[in-house]
């Protein structure tokens, strides 16, 4: 059967576990060549691996998307072993939670760079393969590839959340980005879409009490949510469950396939209904 993303290739950030490593399986079977990126090597290894094996396309380039030098990379990368770009899919990130008055400016800036600086800087480094990519085809006459970025927002950032002034921040930042590129590259048939997710199953959202942790630059931080917070916003989801990562991979790859070429600008709620 014919994939969707048949010929495609995409840099998926954050793709080592949860919905960034659903997403790059899912676009892997839909026929895309996958650049799978964590900042932890193994994980990422291992999905890059696993695709492989499943017969899909693959390779694994590790890394910290806050890391200023790592945009140029991975795109490096990527053309190296593919030769072209037509999705990136900026995922990566964590959270590192507190009310107002204890958020200290360490936590802000890093969370503000993890899920905002780190997806412009990508998107920038794209251009070349991108915007220019699209131009320079346009050119020669040809109607330009099919391209998109998709950047993963939350629910936090369209309705603010209690306890996380710095990620609901980011998160509403990256719709202005979204748009911004969809209004700059919409002319280069460059879509600009985000999804803003609501609960899914990931490390992200298991109780905080036994939740697990993330070092960042020697910083040890604790990842989750309050046991009471996770039930509380359960009982809110229409659906009456959590998502799982495929369904949100779902959303994602819903964006980026051929349904969604008049789709751009847009934000996704994936979210069972939570927030209507
Ligand atoms: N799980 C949810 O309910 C939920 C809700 C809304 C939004 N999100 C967003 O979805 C995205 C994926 O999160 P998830 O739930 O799959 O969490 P996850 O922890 O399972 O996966 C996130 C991945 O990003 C990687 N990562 C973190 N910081 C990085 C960095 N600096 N450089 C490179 N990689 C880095 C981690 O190593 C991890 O593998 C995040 O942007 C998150 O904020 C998740």
């Amino acid at each position: 059967m014919k994939g969707m993303l048949d010929g495609q290739v995409a840099i998926v950030t954050g793709a080592g576990r949860g919905i960034g490593a659903a997403t790059a399986k899912l676009m892997a079977a839909q026929g895309a060549s996958v650049v799978v990126s964590d900042l932890d090597a193994s994980p990422s290894e291992a999905i890059a691996s696993e695709i492989r094996r499943d017969g899909g396309k693959a390779i694994s380039v590790p890394g910290d998307v806050t890391n200023l030098a790592f945009p140029e990379t991975i795109m490096k990368a990527t053309i190296e072993k593919y030769g072209m770009l037509h999705i990136l899919v900026n995922n990566a990130g964590y959270t590192w939670d507190g009310v107002v008055q204890k958020t200290t400016d360490e936590q802000w800036n890093a969370i503000i760079d993890v899920h905002l600086g780190a997806p412009f800087r990508m998107i920038r480094a794209a251009v070349p393969y991108m915007r220019e990519a699209a131009k320079t085809e346009m050119a020669a006459g040809a109607t330009p590839e099919p391209r998109c970025i998709i950047n993963v927002s939350s629910t936090s950032g369209l309705h603010g959340n209690a306890g996380q002034i710095n990620y609901a921040s980011a998160k509403m930042g990256i719709v202005g980005m979204t748009k911004t590129v969809a209004k700059e590259w919409g002319q280069f048939n460059i879509r600009c879409n985000a999804v803003a997710f609501g609960t899914i199953e990931t490390r992200l959202i298991q109780p905080k009490e036994e939740g697990e942790q993330i070092t960042m630059q020697g910083q040890v931080i604790q990842l989750g949510i309050p046991q009471h917070m996770r039930d509380m916003m359960t009982m809110m989801i229409p659906l009456g469950r959590t998502g799982t990562p495929e369904e949100a991979a779902g959303g994602i790859l819903l964006l980026a396939s051929p349904f969604a070429s008049y789709i751009t600008g847009h934000i996704l709620e994936v979210t069972g209904g939570f927030g209507i």
